[in-house]
């Protein structure tokens, strides 16, 4: 049987954390007198904790010294991670666990490739980490997406070249990633946003086990 690699990112595509980023980026936005709205949270997905800050402070025309920044930070994820401490699997997005089984039946390897440095805690609340033969995050990364590096180094955990490897992802800078690393791009999201994937669906709800095992066979 062919071997392909399926690499999933993981907000917004295994979980939706998008809500809890925008609760603690608001929070911290709130006490900057920064007005940070959902149309701009839509702008952080898939963009690294650091970009996401420097992106806020640009947007509220705000400098600030580098120590509140690394301060700000810290208390940014210690806010996101009392949200994710009480997640479990009902937070799984709908068909995931079917098309995870699907790839597993198929003896297909599964890589998580994820800006998150909080990917393998999310994992482990939810249940799933057994699901990947690899695990890739913003720990083992010194490029952010759009940057291909995260994609790379999770095809090359699993033993299999970029150009038989899937990548399924919902955001734009994660998506032009996936291209870059000449992958085939799987957008989950609007077609208006993720028009540049190979292929886009609303969710995996879309995704027919034939579609999946027609990505291994060519
Ligand atoms: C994902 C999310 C982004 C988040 C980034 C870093 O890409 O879509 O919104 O900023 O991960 O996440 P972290 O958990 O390390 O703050
Ligand atoms: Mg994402």
């Amino acid at each position: 049987m062919n071997k392909k690699g399926f690499i999933f990112d993981l907000d917004g595509v295994i979980v939706d954390t998008a809500k809890y980023h925008f609760l603690a980026w608001q929070q911290l936005a709130k006490g900057l007198d920064i007005n940070f709205t959902e149309e701009e949270n839509e702008q952080l997905k898939g963009v690294s904790r650091v970009r996401s800050l420097e992106k806020i402070l640009a947007w509220g025309n705000k400098t600030i010294s580098q120590d509140l920044f690394n301060e700000l930070m810290s208390k940014k994820n210690e806010e996101y991670l009392s949200y994710i401490a009480e997640m479990d699997e009902s937070e799984i997005l709908p068909d995931v666990p079917r098309v995870l089984n699907t790839l597993k039946a198929q003896n297909q390897p599964i890589s998580l490739g994820s800006a998150s440095k909080n990917a393998r805690i999310i994992l482990d609340r939810v249940h799933l980490k057994s699901s990947f033969d690899a695990i890739v995050d913003g720990n083992d990364v010194t490029k952010a997406k759009p940057d291909p590096e995260v994609f790379l180094i999770a095809a090359k955990e699993i033993n299999i070249k970029p150009e038989d490897c899937i990548v399924f992802e919902d955001s734009v800078a994660g998506v032009t990633a996936a291209n870059a690393a000449n992958m085939i791009s799987i957008g989950i999201g609007s077609k208006d946003v993720l028009g540049h994937a190979t292929y886009v669906f609303n969710d995996f709800t879309e995704i027919s086990d034939d579609f999946i095992k027609s990505l291994i066979e060519n």
